[in-house]
């Protein structure tokens, strides 16, 4: 049976391209507010693994649905960051890689595994607030956000950032390589049907391109302390 999710509960959706600083800015604002996080990114790249790894192609619908609704997807805090358990196995090379941001986006296009996947975000909305990065966290999973940023940056920066990043976990990645990625995976999610990655209507476009982490944060923060004095949302 599906538990409905809690509405009262304050959602921040975070969205935006790959390399604009999303994932780190979710963790740091859900942090300082002490709210849970969905990286949703993470389960479609969790999904896209194991289909690849089950040979379930993107034409199964019926074999990706049932994955979609029945794998066990977690996420365990650590020192070094978040790890990706898949029942109970951890993923979080396997998945963190370019490559497994590619498969992530050829499967995310199809829609019996957004479908399955909506509603297991929907429930990830648990008290006191969550705070949830992806691409269409503001247009489709939690269109009544209080808050909706959608952070931008150009190529040129995405691309240098991804490759500071993934170099630093110990992947040997080559930035000119990065580039074409990084472009291949945004056209295909910009342009794709369902869930197609542009901002919400009312979401507040931030480009990040000539500023460092901490000033995204605190412009965030601003606008988060704004809302949530507007529209009296509580911060217990
Ligand atoms: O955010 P991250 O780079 O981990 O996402 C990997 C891929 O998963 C994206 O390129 C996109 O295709 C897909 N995705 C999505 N919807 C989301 C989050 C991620 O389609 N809400």
């Amino acid at each position: 049976m599906r538990v409905p999710a809690d509405l009262t509960v304050p959602v921040l959706a975070i969205d935006g391209p790959s390399g604009t600083g999303k994932g780190t800015i979710a963790g740091q604002v859900a942090k300082h507010l002490g709210w849970h996080t969905l990286d949703s990114g993470a389960l479609y790249r969790a999904i896209a693994f194991l289909a690849v790894e089950n040979r379930i192609g993107p034409g199964d619908t019926d074999g990706l649905e049932a994955l979609a609704k029945s794998s066990v997807v977690e996420f365990a805090v650590t020192l070094d960051g978040v790890n990706i358990l898949v029942d109970n196995r951890n993923i979080t090379d396997e998945v963190r890689s370019e490559a497994g941001g590619k498969n992530a986006s050829i499967y995310a296009k199809i829609p019996v595994v957004r479908e399955a996947l909506l509603y297991r975000q929907q429930a990830m909305r648990t008290a006191p607030g969550l705070v949830a990065d992806g691409r269409d966290m503001g247009t489709v999973v939690f269109p009544d956000a209080f808050l909706k940023v959608f952070l931008e940056a150009s190529a040129t920066v995405r691309a240098q950032r991804r490759h500071k990043q993934l170099r630093g976990k110990g992947f040997d990645v080559k930035l000119r390589a990065l580039e074409r990625e990084i472009a291949e995976r945004d056209e295909q999610d910009r342009n794709r049907t369902v869930s197609p990655l542009v901002p919400a209507a009312d979401a507040i476009v931030l480009d990040t391109s000539e500023k460092d982490i901490a000033q995204v944060f605190t412009d965030v923060m601003q606008l988060v302390d704004e809302r949530l004095a507007s529209k009296e949302v509580s911060l217990t």
